[in-house]
């Protein structure tokens, strides 16, 4: 039941991340009508993967603030990184799968130019080739764990980059496609964007203007909240029209706690399905006070309406 519960919001997360829907063998079309009806992940992809040819011109771009970017080509990655096989439990595979790639803490220092700490106290936004954009925390990013892969060991036949179709939509998740080794480390918390063209450290806020709690004071409950909500919540909802689609907006017309009570509000949070069948992940992981944090920035947002909707 949870497993289930947990692959349809997966399945959910990745509406926005409609890249480039892999050319499939012999159909030559994109777009899902050209997807095999089921998700087998490694045998029927194979041969297709392996013949494809690389996407050309494979390169990720390292940007701070969307400006000083930095192209590095998938060559210099591989040379440099300590490229090697890992195993990963893949949620959007649904199976466990084999990846070429580097850790993403080497793939940020050769992008950066240089040791990565300073990503810690920063938001960095995932840039798909799409222009979907998936925020994370920095310190998140840091952890050990991560890697930057760029091809299914599975199916590569030795012959990288290639990989299998992802997901629903299988879609073709090149050039880069970031996982996690650790358990825990699952894509509620943790960032897996695939079809990624771009690592952008920034603040949220540049991205999502209306979001912040402005005003409020250094330590005070609402900004611990609005931390929680950007690396936990922000990929699936948006706040006064900033963020993501997949849920519903959690301040306009009316903010969250205006219709319904606090106690209500931080049970739903930690565990949705105790009231409906939902496409919301639990987040049993959040104590009480976390929980009481996001109720206080919520307080504070909806004292800080901006609704796009209005007058429009
Ligand atoms: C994977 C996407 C996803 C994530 C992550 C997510 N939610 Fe949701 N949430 C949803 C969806 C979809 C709904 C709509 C109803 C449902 O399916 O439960 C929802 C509903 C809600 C509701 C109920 C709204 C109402 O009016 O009934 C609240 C409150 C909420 N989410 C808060 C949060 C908070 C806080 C976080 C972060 C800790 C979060 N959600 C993370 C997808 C998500």
């Amino acid at each position: 039941m949870r497993s289930m519960r947990l692959a349809v919001a997966l399945g959910a997360i990745s509406v926005g991340l409609a890249c480039a829907p892999r050319a499939w063998a012999g159909s030559g079309e994109s777009g899902p009508a050209a997807a095999p009806p089921s998700a087998a992940p490694a045998a029927p992809g194979a041969s297709a993967a392996a013949t494809d040819p690389a996407p050309t011109g494979t390169v990720l771009r390292f940007s701070r603030a969307g400006s000083s970017a930095r192209e590095v080509d998938l060559a210099t990655l591989r040379a440099r990184c300590g490229e090697r096989v890992v195993t990963v439990e893949d949620p959007y595979y649904g199976t466990r799968k084999n990846f070429r790639g580097c850790p993403l803490r080497e793939a940020l220092r050769i992008g950066f130019g240089e040791d990565p700490s300073w990503l810690a106290g920063r938001d960095v936004v995932f840039r798909a080739t799409d222009g979907y954009a998936k925020p994370s925390s920095g310190s998140r990013v840091l952890e050990d764990g991560g890697f930057l892969v760029f091809s299914d060991a599975d199916v590569d036949g030795g012959r990288a980059p290639a990989f299998a179709p992802i997901d629903r939509k299988q879609i073709d998740p090149a050039p880069f496609y970031v996982v996690w080794t650790k358990p825990g480390q699952d894509p509620h918390r943790f960032p897996w964007p695939y079809c990624l063209g771009e690592i952008d450290v920034r603040q949220v806020t540049d991205l999502y203007p209306h979001v912040a709690p402005v005003g409020e004071e250094a330590g005070s409950p609402a900004l611990a909240g609005f931390e929680t909500f950007k690396s936990d919540c922000i990929a699936c909802h948006a706040i006064n029209g900033e963020g993501g689609r997949i849920g519903p907006d959690l301040n306009v017309p009316r903010s969250i706690v205006e219709y319904r009570p606090v106690d209500q509000v931080k049970e739903y949070v930690r565990n949705p399905a105790s009231f409906r069948y939902s496409n919301m992940p639990a987040h049993e992981y959040l104590d009480d006070r976390r929980l009481d944090e996001l109720v206080a920035y919520f307080r504070a947002m909806s004292r800080r309406k901006h609704d796009p909707g209005k007058g429009s």
